[in-house]
């Protein structure tokens, strides 16, 4: 971490920590197999917010950390490609705690909020998680249980390793597995919303019919 430090110039604080420079490091941290992988976290947002849902704004992001702070992100939010202006962006959240656009809008927002509050906060009618301990089910069974009803959240692990924490887990409905192998969370994020897009359209042509 130290090394990490000189090279890049920043204090050990104010770096995200990641597993590909700080492996030693982390070896003693609670959980330390779920965490050190900001890169998915980055590859699930770009999916998402690259989505006509999320364009459309019909959906709604928000990212958990591993310390039960809470991410908002802004329906304009558009994350940078690039994996290192995203680690920038990251830095800065971290240590300002609001990221601004130059015209002064909030782009992504870090809270002391917990799971326990955004649940409470965004009073959706049904919590699903996603997680190879689900029950055995189908992207397109999942992404109908939005179906006829306001709002819904999903929830997907941005860990490499391990499931979700009792935090977490308490909050969730029901919990499925949408395929008999483990994915990586930006398939999951993909096909869930893909699905949800398919629905959304069927309930738009039914006035056609
Ligand atoms: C790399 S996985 C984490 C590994 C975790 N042991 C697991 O299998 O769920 C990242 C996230 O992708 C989602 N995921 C992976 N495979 C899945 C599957 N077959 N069904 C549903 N969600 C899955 C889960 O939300 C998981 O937390």
């Amino acid at each position: 971490m130290k090394n990490h430090s000189r090279r890049t110039g920043l204090k050990p604080s104010e770096m995200l920590l990641d597993r590909s420079y700080h492996h030693a490091a982390m070896k003693r941290l609670p959980d330390s197999w779920k965490r050190g992988r900001p890169d998915i976290v980055h590859f699930a947002l770009m999916e998402a917010l690259s989505t006509p849902l999320f364009l459309k704004s019909m959906l709604r992001v928000y990212v958990h950390t591993i310390n039960d702070k809470v991410i908002t992100i802004a329906d304009n939010l558009r994350v940078p490609k690039s994996y290192f202006r995203f680690e920038g962006l990251m830095v800065s959240l971290f240590r300002d705690k609001v990221i601004k656009s130059d015209e002064g809008n909030v782009l992504m927002e870090l809270g002391d909020s917990k799971f326990a509050n955004l649940i409470n906060d965004i009073s959706v009618d049904k919590i699903v998680g996603l997680s190879t301990a689900g029950v055995q089910s189908n992207a397109h069974r999942v992404a109908s249980i939005a179906k006829g009803i306001d709002d819904c959240a999903f929830v997907i692990g941005g860990f490499p390793n391990g499931h979700f924490s009792e935090k977490v887990t308490k909050h969730l409905g029901p919990t499925y597995s949408i395929s008999d192998l483990g994915l990586e969370a930006h398939v999951v994020v993909a096909r869930i919303l893909y699905e949800c897009e398919l629905l959304e359209e069927s309930v738009d042509h039914k006035g056609d019919e």
